[in-house]
């Protein structure tokens, strides 16, 4: 929905006053896929698609959260925010105000309407969106009362407890980070062991290619319990290698050091789940330097080479995205195809060259449907910032 409409609805719902809105993107991570949560390099961008929150100030202890696409509203209390982590919708939200009551912010009585342009489930991290904006919305609240300064990162960390501590998705960092600190036009190169980051330019469009992003439309399901699962795998070869090869986490080890301790690792999914997080480690960094000298005819390679280390180490692409990449990757004008965030449906990318663009949405669009019987969506990717507040247009 567009912003001004979004204030008029809220002052619908909730009645006139003055009103704050506040906006945070979604992501697409162009490379380092299921590292983060082993402390390894990632390279998200933030996107044009966002969640927006318009706000306004209680003057009692009730949140009160509404969402342009769905009916009602739901009401906590401030008092105890505890309890609401299964409710059908808003556990994100409130999840984020419970953190944020912990680590001493000052969270007042407040009016929420949220509204996405984000595909849900898509894989664009929609909800990461949703936190972002919830937590920066409370801490410029809090600060403004407080005279403090904001510390953004550490948004981005409240947002990612929100998510571990209250929902229960056991995710890593990135896309949490992604959405609080994107800058338009660049890519973070992250190391998620210390949040140690530097911004990459990514001018795909100087070379006049698009980064097309490839929505599989296929409904994620039980998401979560794999995700977990995946980590816990990755955590037994953890604990087989972490003496031996004198790490402190899995995406320490290069691949060289894995070839030397890999006969550690008894466990054969074990094994290829940490093949898959530490070539993708190296294949991140490397990926950063490609971006950065623009070569992207090499960066293309990797962006291949990830998405089968992904369908084959780490299981996570399934017959949808595997349909959708080998499309994408048969199509002229194309230097890479690959899955995008955790996986198990939602969003793959591809780097096309502009003038080709139009085949490939045809083509692909029409195979994958014939392979799998969904309709897929495309979206060409605009890099944008971070979370931040707007002004309504006069
Ligand atoms: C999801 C998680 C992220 C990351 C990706 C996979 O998006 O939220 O933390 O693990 O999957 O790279």
């Amino acid at each position: 929905m567009e912003l001004n409409s979004l204030n008029e609805l809220f002052i619908r719902t909730f009645g006139p006053g003055l009103t704050r809105i506040f906006v945070a993107p979604a992501r697409v991570n162009l490379i380092g896929e299921h590292t983060d949560h082993q402390g390894g390099y990632v390279l998200p961008c933030a996107l044009q698609m966002r969640s927006a929150c318009v706000v306004r100030e209680r003057s009692d202890n009730l949140l009160r959260i509404a969402a342009s696409d769905l009916p009602g509203i739901v009401e906590a209390d401030l008092s105890d925010l505890s309890g609401y982590a299964r409710i059908p919708w808003g556990a994100y939200q409130i999840g984020v105000a419970h953190i944020m009551q912990q680590r001493g912010y000052r969270v007042t009585g407040m009016d929420m309407l949220f509204d996405e342009t984000v595909p849900h489930g898509s894989g664009l991290s929609s909800s990461a969106a949703i936190e972002v904006a919830t937590a920066y919305a409370i801490a410029v609240l809090s600060s403004e009362s407080a005279g403090t300064a904001i510390d953004i990162p550490e948004l981005a960390l409240i947002a990612q407890s929100a998510e571990n501590d209250y929902v229960g998705m056991n995710c890593g960092i990135m896309d949490q980070f992604a959405s609080a600190m994107g800058k338009k036009d660049h890519a973070i190169f992250l190391r998620c062991d210390d949040l140690d980051y530097r911004y990459v330019p990514v001018d795909f469009g100087a070379q006049r290619l698009t980064l097309m992003i490839c929505n599989t439309r296929k409904p994620r399901s039980l998401i979560e319990s794999a995700y977990n699962a995946r980590r816990a795998e990755c955590d037994r070869a953890f604990q087989a290698v972490k003496e031996r090869a004198g790490i402190s986490h899995l995406a320490e080890m290069t691949p060289e050091s894995f070839e030397v301790h890999r006969s550690l690792i008894d466990d054969p999914v074990a094994l290829r789940r940490a093949r898959h997080v530490i070539y993708e480690n190296d294949r991140t960094i490397r990926a950063c330097k490609f971006l950065e000298k623009g070569d992207f005819v090499s960066f293309g390679v990797l962006m291949n080479d990830s998405h089968d280390s992904l369908r084959d180490d780490f299981e996570v692409t399934g017959p949808e995205l595997d349909a959708m990449v080998s499309a994408a990757r048969a199509q002229t004008g194309v230097l890479g195809a690959r899955m995008t965030g955790a996986g198990f449906g939602g969003c793959a990318i591809a780097l096309v060259y502009d003038t080709d663009c139009d085949a490939f949405v045809e083509n692909v669009s029409r195979v994958y449907l014939e392979q799998t019987g969904y309709q897929a969506e495309f979206y060409r990717a605009r890099i944008s910032d971070g979370v931040r507040e707007v002004t309504l247009a006069k």
